[in-house]
């Protein structure tokens, strides 16, 4: 890393702690249920550090094309490090700068959350696929069936206060799948398909996973807590979370999702 600027050290730290513990699991399921194959052309919206578009790059080979979409600079540049040869785009997924029916298939995961307007960016994501092709979107279940995460949660609303906890609360918020799947409707998809499965966090120690998410994940929703503060949660939350923690010390929990398919 060469950068100074917060946002792409962020950004690395990031794609060390959460893309290995969390996010590279879901890369091979979402992939294979939008059938991603050689030749495609395939776009990832919220492609963060990239992990997803990738994979899709190294699966369409050299006729196909990938691009990655991302709202946050610092992640696109630290996608780009890695992987030059996807087309990392700066943009906004409620306004994707792309064609009508440019791709094969659009591939998103653990980004729609985050969305002001989820449904404007599932019709845009529709709007993009070739006729017939599939949207595919990954999200997390719900906080209370997210197994360490609650617990998380209760230990910053106590220690750091509303602001914190609600950064750690916002990547569950699609966990309801009748809500969920009624975004895909109402943005007029007319085959919506859903399955939930059963991914596992595993983190080095229950310090990294919480240093993961004070240090790598409350920066990206704007919230910096001082370092005697961060010092005081991590010690609470070796007590709170020693449930998750298997005999050689690593922390491992179920991490479900939803995958949901649609087609315009
Ligand atoms: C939890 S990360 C997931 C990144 C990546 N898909 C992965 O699997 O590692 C969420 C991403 O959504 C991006 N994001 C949030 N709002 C966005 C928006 N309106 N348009 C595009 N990207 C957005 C963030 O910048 C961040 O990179």
């Amino acid at each position: 890393m060469t950068s100074s600027d917060p946002a792409v050290q962020g950004a690395w730290a990031y794609e060390g702690l959460h893309v290995r513990a969390l996010f590279e699991q879901w890369v091979d399921p979402v992939l294979e249920i939008a059938a991603v194959k050689s030749g495609d052309a395939v776009l990832d919206v919220a492609c963060g550090t990239g992990v997803l578009a990738r994979e899709a790059y190294r699966r369409v080979g050299s006729g196909g094309a990938v691009a990655g979409l991302d709202i946050g600079p610092g992640m696109l540049e630290v996608a780009n490090s890695i992987e030059p040869g996807v087309r990392w785009v700066e943009g906004d997924a409620g306004d994707l700068p792309f064609e009508d029916d440019e791709f094969d298939a659009v591939v998103s995961q653990f980004g729609m959350m985050f969305f002001p307007d989820r449904v404007g960016a599932i019709r845009e994501m529709l709007r993009c696929v070739k006729p017939g092709g599939p949207v595919v979107v990954a999200v997390w279940e719900a906080l209370e069936r997210s197994a360490a995460y609650p617990i998380s949660v209760d230990v910053l609303q106590r220690m750091a206060g509303q602001g914190a906890a609600d950064a750690l609360r916002a990547p569950f918020v699609l966990g309801d799948t009748a809500e969920l799947e009624s975004l895909f409707r109402e943005a007029g998809a007319s085959e919506v398909s859903l399955e939930t499965r059963i991914g596992t966090a595993r983190f080095p120690s229950v310090r990294t996973m919480v240093e993961a998410d004070l240090l790598g994940w409350l920066p990206v929703m704007g919230v910096n807590l001082d370092q005697a503060l961060i010092d005081e949660i991590l010690t609470e939350a070796e007590e709170a979370l020693s449930q998750y923690v298997t005999p050689n010390g690593k922390m491992v929990f179920d991490a479900p999702a939803h995958i949901v398919t649609a087609r315009a």
